[in-house]
């Protein structure tokens, strides 16, 4: 097979951590036989700085010609004076909206070997495999923003708005992936409040009524949701919510599995003509701008988010298990970057040395 993938490295960790994520892909390609063309491009702050903006020309054109982006991180104090005419984060969010990305997977697991790391009590811990689906292009995030004087100093607004279609087609995401795990679904919402929630909460119920009447659906509030998914998070499969809500439930999620640093994202629009469904892979995780450069960036996520990128946007299913595997067994065999080490525990390893050990494997 062939592809060529778009690398956005971005700010802070970014270059660390794809740097491995694509040197698994050519061991990958190396492996099984393919072709992998890989154009770097500038996103972020580092589009900033070379061209003056976070989502230059050139990086949409090489965009849209890939079959999948690989992408690292964005922003840092650099880039974060809230004066400025424009910020880091409004190239990866110009990038969601041109590549219409709608659907973003974050997917959260416990690992036995990893129960240690993280903050609570093991038992909560096990068997903890929820399949985040945030809705990506729309919401609070998109609405018409506006900031002028008014009678009370100066007014500010964000507009929050969902279509039917918007919350179909998410739904629909949902639908599709729980039936390839637990067929069950919790949608998280605001209904008791928000008007966009009640749309939300009624077309959630009937997509899934109609055209997946196998899957069991389940609604939840979002500010109960946020206690049950620390209470019981075992008990969760596949969650679908909006855009804001996905963005803080699922760093909240990420505690636990250990750390942030080893959790990665696919976000999915339609499929195009050709078949292939174009994605953007990201490990959920930020520039981390405290440690960049000093080696110490986990590059799990980025290296699972280009598992993803194999099964999603390439249909390598092999190729993106032997990814997962490979991530496994270097886990279980006790390779930890500082962010998985209880403090003072054990000696680190570096991002690189994990990267290469992960292909060492493959
Ligand atoms: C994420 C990030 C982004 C978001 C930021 C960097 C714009 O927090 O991917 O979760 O809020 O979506
Ligand atoms: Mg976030």
């Amino acid at each position: 097979m062939r592809a060529r993938i778009a690398v956005l490295a971005g700010d802070g960790v970014g270059p660390e951590v794809t740097a491995e994520a694509v040197r698994v892909l050519e061991r990958v390609a190396a492996r099984f036989g393919h072709e992998f063309a890989f154009v770097e491009c500038l996103v972020g702050g580092a589009g900033i700085d070379a061209a003056g903006d976070p989502l230059p020309a050139r990086t949409r054109a090489q965009v849209a010609d890939a079959d999948a982006v690989l992408l690292g991180a964005v922003g840092g104090p650099r880039w974060s004076d809230p004066s400025a005419p424009v910020r880091p984060e409004q190239g990866l969010l110009a990038l969601r909206a041109a590549m219409k990305v709608f659907a973003n997977l974050r997917p959260v697991t416990t690992r036995d070997a990893l129960v240690d790391a993280a903050p609570l009590r093991p038992e909560l811990l096990r068997g903890v495999d929820v399949l985040f689906v945030r809705e990506l292009t729309g919401g609070l995030y998109f609405g018409e923003k506006t900031l002028a004087p008014g009678p009370d100093g100066e007014t500010a607004t964000d507009l929050c708005s969902y279509t039917t279609g918007e919350i179909e087609r998410v739904a629909r995401v949902a639908g599709r992936l729980a039936r390839t795990r637990g067929r069950r679904v919790t949608s998280v919402d605001k209904a008791n409040v928000l008007e966009t929630s009640r749309l939300w909460r009624r077309t959630v119920t009937r997509v899934m009524r109609d055209e997946f009447p196998d899957v069991v659906l389940e609604h939840a509030l979002v500010d109960s949701f946020a206690m049950q998914l620390l209470r019981a998070p075992a008990s969760y499969d596949v969650v679908v919510t909006e855009n804001l809500f996905g963005d803080i439930l699922t760093d909240e999620a990420a505690v636990l599995a250990g750390s942030i640093g080893l959790l990665p994202s696919a976000s999915l629009g339609l499929p195009r003509a050709d078949g292939r469904t174009p994605g953007l892979y990201e490990p959920i995780h930020g520039s981390a701008p405290d440690i960049a450069g000093t080696g110490k960036a986990n590059p799990v996520g980025a290296i699972l988010s280009a598992a993803m990128l194999l099964r999603h946007s390439l249909d390598a299913e092999q190729e993106a298990s032997a990814v997962e595997q490979a991530v496994r067994t270097v886990l279980e065999d006790g390779w930890r970057t500082p962010d998985l080490l209880l403090s003072g525990r054990g000696p680190a390893c570096t991002t690189a040395e994990l990267g290469a050990e992960i292909c060492r494997r493959l």
